[in-house]
């Protein structure tokens, strides 16, 4: 069975690295694309028609108790991603998300306490990056 993804954050990272990779993987059936999220609606429709995902939307809380995916890749502003990451934590949903966790070590570190309190697995990328 394909992973099921909710990817959120539809930027210019994303659209470089993460929805073409995204992509390839659903094409092998590895993931499948189930939603695409961002504050501003078009830039998510825009990234859904790009990269096929299912939907596309502005509200992300209540399309992840909609899809319930089995993974969510968080791949928002560096200012943003703590405190939206913290918020998804209580779902104990698996994320990867991109770096860094936050914008000052103890945002960082505060949300790595968070993520082994809730017991949700958070995957950094490039983690050996200072
Ligand atoms: N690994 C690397 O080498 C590498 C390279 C570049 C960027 N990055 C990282 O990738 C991430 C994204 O960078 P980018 O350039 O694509 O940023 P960006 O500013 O272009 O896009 C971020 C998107 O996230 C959306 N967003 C913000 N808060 C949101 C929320 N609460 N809910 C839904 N959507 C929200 C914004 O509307 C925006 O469209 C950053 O964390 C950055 O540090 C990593």
């Amino acid at each position: 069975m394909p992973l099921r993804i909710a990817h959120i954050g539809a930027g210019e990272w994303s659209r470089y690295a993460h929805g073409p990779t995204l992509q390839r993987l659903a094409e092998r059936s590895v993931v499948s694309l189930e939603l695409i999220c961002d504050l501003q609606l078009e830039r998510a429709r825009q990234f859904s028609d790009l990269f096929h995902y299912h939907r596309a939307s502005d509200n992300i809380h209540q399309m992840l108790a909609e899809v319930r995916p089995d993974a969510i890749v968080c791949t928002v502003q560096p200012s943003a991603t703590a405190e939206l990451v913290r918020s998804m934590l209580p779902l104990q949903i698996p994320l990867f998300i991109e770096k860094p966790p936050g914008v000052s070590l103890v945002e960082a570190t505060s949300l790595a306490t968070a993520s082994v309190a809730t017991g949700t697995f958070v995957a950094f990328n490039r983690r050996s990056i200072p």
